[in-house]
């Protein structure tokens, strides 16, 4: 487990995520009943982006640094807004500075959480364990576990709200991650068939992808959505450069909305010039 997600905080990878996160819970939140997130792999919470190992890198700066320089079109800011208003809330910049902390997917989750909603955040790393119970103090409505992801996965859906959504966003340091994912979507899909599942998953293999793809297609969910953004192209020189989701049970909203949002995303967050997106109902129910 050498995976730091300090690295990466506030990537295009991640802007893209949570902008889809912040979407699917704001969806949750239209009906009264409450609603459970399950957060398998949750990393720190929060990101101090002048320390060193985001220095090191760097990324933040070809991501979440390009959408602090303006708004988009219209159309895209109307389905970022969820998204703009958390980063608001938790991270915000003051006029004419630069950002200095971005969120992570717990802080985005509890943002989103009403008074009878709740979240279960798994991490498994001890430090960045610690780091998340620091930076989640003191909210009845969460519950925190030094678990790992998987078996969180398994054991805690579905939960008794049996409305919900479960974030699955691994680090990917071992070959068998894809298979992992894919053998989790299909016992999900038995236990849980009506909860929302989004699963990351960044496209350098696109063998991977694929057999990933079709084994989702497999899994037994009736409505499946594949949502990818390419800065540049999947095998271009430094840092990952494409990125995709994989939504069961996506809000019936959610393709037309990233179909409104992508094309200034990947306009905007562009390194390369065959920067592209992808929204594509694999299966519609
Ligand atoms: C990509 S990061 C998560 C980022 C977070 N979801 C976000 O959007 O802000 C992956 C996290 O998984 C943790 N991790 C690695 N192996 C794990 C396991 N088996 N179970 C749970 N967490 C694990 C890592 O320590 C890291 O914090």
């Amino acid at each position: 487990m050498n995976y730091r997600h300090s690295f990466h905080a506030g990537n295009f990878a991640d802007v893209v995520k949570h902008a889809v996160l912040a979407r699917i819970l704001a969806h949750l939140a239209l009906k009264p009943t409450p609603f459970r997130v399950i957060d398998t792999h949750a990393g720190a919470g929060l990101y101090d982006l002048t320390a060193r190992d985001a220095e090191r890198t760097g990324e933040w700066r070809e991501g979440i640094a390009r959408l602090d320089e303006g708004p988009l079109s219209p159309g895209a800011e109307a389905v970022l807004a969820p998204f703009r208003a958390a980063l608001e809330a938790l991270a915000p910049v003051a006029p004419g500075k630069t950002r200095k902390t971005y969120p992570g997917s717990p802080a985005f989750i509890r943002h989103a959480l009403r008074e009878t909603d709740s979240a279960s955040l798994n991490e498994l790393h001890p430090e960045t364990f610690k780091a998340l119970t620091e930076a989640m103090p003191h909210d009845g409505r969460l519950t925190l576990n030094k678990l790992d992801g998987y078996l969180a996965w398994k054991a805690q859906v579905p939960p008794s709200e049996r409305r919900g959504l479960v974030l699955v966003d691994p680090p990917f340091e071992q070959p068998d991650e894809f298979a992992r994912m894919a053998a989790g979507l299909k016992a999900m899909a038995r236990k849980w068939p009506t909860g929302i599942a989004m699963l990351w998953y960044p496209i350098k293999d696109r063998r991977g992808v694929a057999d990933f793809e079709a084994a989702a297609l497999d899994s037994g969910f009736a409505k499946l959505s594949v949502i990818e953004l390419h800065v540049d192209a999947h095998d271009a020189e430094g840092p990952l450069a494409a990125s995709g989701l994989m939504i069961a049970n996506p809000p019936w909203t959610l393709n037309d909305e990233m179909a409104a949002l992508l094309p200034d995303l990947a306009e905007r967050l562009a390194r390369g010039p065959v920067a592209r997106w992808r929204v594509e109902a694999l299966l519609e129910g």
